[in-house]
């Protein structure tokens, strides 16, 4: 068996254990402060968990962006970094690892995914563009809206099934794909964007013959396909996982499918390549002229685009890396772990498991509460105060609002545990999966949230909100009630 391949560890016990193949050797310092501590901290932070700070916070499974553990050999690397401004060697590396992991010849480093975004939106989208895409991610829905363009979603219905047993819920629907050219015209669509392991709804891959059918209508109407590569590896471990065609295949060879399939590859190596840094890469020359002006003006010179070189390296080592199954299994296995355990108790988890977090359904689990209060973004607060535990509101919160400035309500309601790669361990996942279960026996005592400051853009970043009642005093009442002097 390949030593890189997936590894089939049976227990004796016949427990599925997703055991951590990997030591840890870094170690930081955790804080779990008492939850009397977690309630001012919340109404500090405007019941936003991106304004909570460290040193409150317990488990951080906001993201993992940036935030995945790096290996001893991207650590390494970034101590032979070449500083220099132009021609670094650190660069070449990395367009190495570019050309031999992605297949791509030209490479234009970006500092991270929305800086590629901002350059795609600057060069091809124009008012009254039109990009199809499977399902929006926030940065990159603003980038195309900022430009004056919109956008299509055009997955499946069996996307929005919160608890389904389909393997490709980030598959684009392709009669609606033809549909929509055909009624905006060709010549209003700068591009097709298809979004590796679909974050929004859930973490969910497409197919790669999902992927073929898209390209197969691109070349009959000639617009371009951009692939968004951030969650690249994920997609890949489960097409292997899941595709019947691929399962005898390498990651290398899946992952050089997908991107052979695509005229435009762009990425947050944040994710990609647990490092830092972002980049578009592309076969045509022609499209790599046309974006190239862009990053000296937005991003710095072409051989580090905003990017620190030493990170350049840990990129390029990160990226041979994703080709690793022993690495790239670690997060969704301990997904699935989570997902099907919580299950157990009865809580509404998005299924089939996906990749980067395990996503609850706030709109089940707070049943009681309108989509005019939050519910996701509620019970991403209420969690931190009973647990510590930092999740991300991915519902309406994470929604702009229209044109008009009316609210849009979100497809789906979700609290996202972030799963980073090889951060944390399984005692910790059993620790999540105990204090989700006393939640959810408390559900009730979880009350709504309004907005109190709201910024135009992203609001969810920076928004600042307030309960609508005094439910987290009652709901860590009942935790203490529980509890005890347990932290
Ligand atoms: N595309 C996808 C699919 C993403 O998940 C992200 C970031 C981006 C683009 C933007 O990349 O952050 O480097 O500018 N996702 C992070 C998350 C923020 O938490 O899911 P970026």
């Amino acid at each position: 068996m390949n030593p890189n391949e997936t590894p089939k560890v049976k227990f004796y016990s016949g427990h599925d254990v997703p055991i951590e193949l990997h030591k840890v050797r870094i170690v930081q310092k955790l804080h779990l402060v008492p939850i009397e501590r977690r309630l001012q901290a919340l109404e500090e932070g405007g019941y936003n968990t991106f304004q909570l700070n460290t040193l409150d916070v317990f488990l951080d499974m906001l993201t993992d962006s940036g935030t995945n553990a790096m290996s001893d050999n991207q650590v390494s690397a970034m101590l032979r970094a070449d500083d220099a401004y132009a021609g670094s060697q650190s660069f070449m590396r990395l367009q190495k690892a570019i050309e031999d992991v992605l297949g791509q010849k030209f490479l234009l480093p970006v500092h991270q995914g929305r800086a590629a975004e901002n350059i795609l939106g600057k060069a091809y989208v124009r008012k009254g563009s039109l990009v199809p895409m499977n399902y929006h991610f926030t940065t990159a829905l603003a980038h195309i809206t900022e430009y004056g363009g919109s956008i299509a979603e055009l997955l499946y219905d069996e996307a929005y099934v919160i608890d389904s047993v389909h393997p490709f819920k980030g598959n684009m629907n392709i009669e609606k794909l033809e549909e929509v050219i055909n009624l905006h015209g060709i010549e209003n669509i700068p591009y097709i964007r298809m979004e590796a392991s679909t974050n929004l709804i859930g973490g969910q891959p497409f197919s790669i013959q999902n992927l073929r059918d898209v390209r197969a209508i691109a070349n009959k109407y000639g617009i371009r396909l951009v692939l968004d590569a951030s969650l690249l590896g994920e997609n890949a471990y489960l097409v292997k996982q899941r595709e019947e065609e691929f399962k005898n295949s390498s990651m290398a060879e899946i992952i050089k499918v997908m991107t052979g399939l695509s005229d435009i590859v762009y990425f947050s190596a944040r994710k990609l390549s647990s490092s830092r840094g972002g980049g578009i890469c592309t076969n045509n020359e022609k499209v790599y002229r046309e974006l190239e002006p862009l990053v000296p003006l937005f991003e710095g010179f072409l051989t580090y685009g905003g990017i620190s070189v030493r990170e350049v390296e840990a990129m390029a080592v990160g990226l041979y890396e994703t080709l690793d199954e022993t690495m790239i299994c670690q997060s969704p296995e301990f997904i699935k772990y989570l997902v099907y355990e919580a299950k157990k108790y009865g809580i509404p988890m998005i299924t089939p498991p996906g990749v980067l977090g395990a996503h609850v359904d706030a709109m089940k689990f707070c049943a009681h509460l309108p989509q005019t209060q939050y519910p996701a973004g509620a019970l991403a607060a209420a969690f931190f105060l009973i647990s510590g535990v930092r999740g991300m509101e991915r519902g309406s919160v994470s929604n702009q609002r229209d044109e008009y400035g009316n609210e849009t309500y979100a497809d789906m309601e979700l609290l996202r545990l972030a799963v980073p790669r090889r951060v944390f361990t399984l005692s910790q996942i059993t620790y999540v999966i105990d204090r989700l279960h006393w939640l959810y026996e408390n559900r009730e005592l979880i009350g709504g949230l309004k907005f109190v400051y709201e910024p135009p853009v992203l609001r969810f970043f920076m928004g600042k909100l307030a309960p609508t009642s005094d439910w987290p005093q009652k709901l860590m009442a009942k935790f203490r009630e529980d509890f005890g002097d347990s932290l």
